[in-house]
């Protein structure tokens, strides 16, 4: 599959996700404030990596992408709850995101926080709402709580906040950029294929592919913070060096740091062997993607 095509397919998927987001904002109980900031932020954008690979996923071991929407739009909240924060003065202090003002510059901070909160939480409400066997929701919601929790995502925040002015060493960059960044889109990846009936040996596949891609994410992501072009990124440049962030540009330079996410792109690749279903060729053009991508 070449790289318009996949573009093409990635829009398919991503517009499924999207006509079903407006969902989330919630019904008359929710306040109209939380309700425009969680709106704001959500509807803003974004690629939609995430939920597209959980939906992949699932067709990929036989599932029926349809049945899991709920699913992948609880993963978008979860990302984007991510960002909201993320962007916040006592992290990173990022004033663009989405090519938008950030969430805690178009409202207050507040209630950018509670945005965030919103989300987390909402999320967990859509990923129970599923009309599957109930085994497999529990297992999907366990494995997605667990990549965002702690021992994932906010475990790795934490890392990177730990690693701001400091010089990092490889170990302890890997390990952060598998939790802040690779242990969700891994779980994208498990979840779905959890959803969408996969085997142990399936489910084990999904997972070494969303962790190497993960880690090529955020490898990348660190270069066009260094490389890439604000508009076209919507979000700050120069962002990372401005705060003594540790990266793998600052650690390594760019050349090192690009054959590394390429290495890991390849590994990603090598997980889909086994597959004939046509959505195969569709993640390995997602890998790929992920190291060209500019924004
Ligand atoms: C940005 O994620 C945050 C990271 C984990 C590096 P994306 O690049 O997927 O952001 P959106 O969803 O497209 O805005
Ligand atoms: C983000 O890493 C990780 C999460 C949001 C969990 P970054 O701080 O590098 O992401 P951007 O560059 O602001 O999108
Ligand atoms: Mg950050
Ligand atoms: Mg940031
Ligand atoms: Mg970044």
């Amino acid at each position: 599959m070449n790289p318009q095509e996949m573009k093409a397919e990635l829009k398919v998927l991503g517009v499924l996700v999207e006509r079903r987001l407006p969902t989330v904002f919630g019904d008359a109980a929710t306040p109209p404030l939380l309700a425009a900031s969680m709106d704001y932020s959500l509807m803003a954008g974004g690629k939609r990596l995430r939920p597209v690979l959980c939906l992949a996923w699932a067709e990929l071991v036989g599932g029926d992408a349809t049945k899991m929407l709920d699913f992948a739009c609880a993963i978008e909240c979860i990302h984007t709850y991510s960002l909201i924060h993320d962007d916040l003065p006592a992290m990173d202090n990022d004033d663009l995101r989405r090519g938008k003002p950030s969430n805690h510059k178009k409202f207050d901070e507040a209630t950018a926080i509670l945005a965030g909160d919103g989300l987390l939480t909402e999320a967990f409400t859509l990923a129970s709402s599923l009309d599957l066997p109930p085994d497999r929701v529990l297992r999907a919601i366990f494995h997605l709580s667990t990549a965002a929790g702690p021992r994932g995502m906010v475990g790795g925040q934490v890392l990177d906040m730990g690693l701001t002015g400091k010089s990092a060493s490889l170990p302890q960059l890997r390990e952060m950029h598998a939790k802040k960044t690779g242990a969700l889109i891994e779980s994208s990846c498990v979840t779905g294929s959890i959803l969408g009936g996969g085997s142990a040996t399936e489910e084990a596949l999904a997972s070494e592919y969303g962790r190497a891609i993960g880690l090529a994410f955020q490898v990348t992501d660190d270069i066009l913070d260094v490389v890439g072009d604000e508009a076209t990124l919507g979000k700050p440049v120069g962002s990372d060096e401005a705060q003594g962030k540790s990266t793998y540009p600052a650690l390594m330079g760019i050349e090192k740091s690009r054959l590394l996410a390429r290495e890991s792109v390849d590994q990603a690749v090598s997980t889909l062997a086994g597959f004939a279903h046509p959505r195969a060729d569709f993640l390995r053009a997602v890998a790929h993607y992920i190291l060209d991508r500019t924004h």
